[in-house]
């Protein structure tokens, strides 16, 4: 049995209005709420503007709240961004950063991530820190090298197993309705946590979670969740259901 307590994560991404937000953060919560103890935690990662109908729905359930990204600065003259100081004032415990959509988008590169992971750890927040190769990448046989050199550049000094999780995260996997194999998940991962004990050590990197992400959905989230170095998951699409998500964290 692992010591590292399972993490079901959910990025909502840019989906649903307010209203969507709090009927989802609501249903989850009652979920929670009914079961009483689990074996998981939860994590929901509302669009920013939706953070705080979903605070609101959320508390007392144990149901943990994250930011999908967060500047690196402090404060100051950065049109659209949002602070880490801002994410944990509106009762935030985590934030997502170098989601490829990010990378992509807004030509995050590996030190813009590094730089935000390690405002989010100022800040006291923990930092998802996701990497993963594209499709060319993988074809290329590069699928080791890519992710062992994001693991390199996009994680801070001072990480710890406390202040930073890794999600794993095939670009090609993402909203396509495919996955690498079971083997292939699990071979990406023992390999991402020997990077990862480049950087902190094997003590830390062995009690840090590493969470998979790309199509985890009710139907192959069981088989995922039991690899050995699988320690939850980031799950977009599956994540904007009640029952969907509700049924991944079951598997866990
Ligand atoms: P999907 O679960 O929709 O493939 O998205 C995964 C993801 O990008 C989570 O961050």
């Amino acid at each position: 049995m692992s010591a590292r307590r399972t993490l079901i994560a959910g990025n909502w991404k840019m989906n649903g209005l307010s209203a969507d937000a709090k009927a989802l953060a609501t249903g989850l919560a009652e979920k929670m709420k009914a079961a009483g103890d689990v074996n998981f935690e939860m994590l929901v990662c509302p669009p920013a503007i939706q953070i705080p109908v979903v605070a609101t729905a959320i508390a007392g359930s144990g149901i943990q709240l994250g930011g999908q990204d967060n500047h690196a600065n402090a404060s100051g003259a950065h049109t659209g961004d949002t602070s880490v100081a801002m994410l944990k004032d509106a009762g935030c415990g985590y934030a997502i950063v170098g989601h490829s959509e990010r990378r992509t988008d807004h030509g995050e590169t590996d030190a813009v991530v590094k730089d935000k992971a390690q405002a989010a750890h100022g800040a006291g927040l923990v930092a998802v820190i996701c990497i993963g190769e594209t499709e060319a990448e993988r074809d290329a046989g590069k699928t080791l090298d890519v992710n062992g050199s994001q693991i390199a550049g996009s994680v801070p000094d001072g990480s710890t197993s406390a202040n930073t999780v890794i999600a794993y995260e095939p670009v090609w996997a993402i909203g396509t309705g495919r996955t690498p194999t079971n083997d292939e998940v699990q071979e990406v991962h023992a390999f991402i946590r020997g990077e990862l004990a480049k950087k902190v050590g094997d003590a830390e990197a062995a009690k840090t979670r590493i969470l998979y992400g790309g199509s985890m959905n009710p139907g192959n989230s069981k088989d995922l969740l039991a690899l050995a170095d699988v320690d939850g998951g980031l799950i977009g699409g599956a994540s904007l259901k009640v029952d969907d998500f509700w049924t991944v964290a079951q598997n866990a």
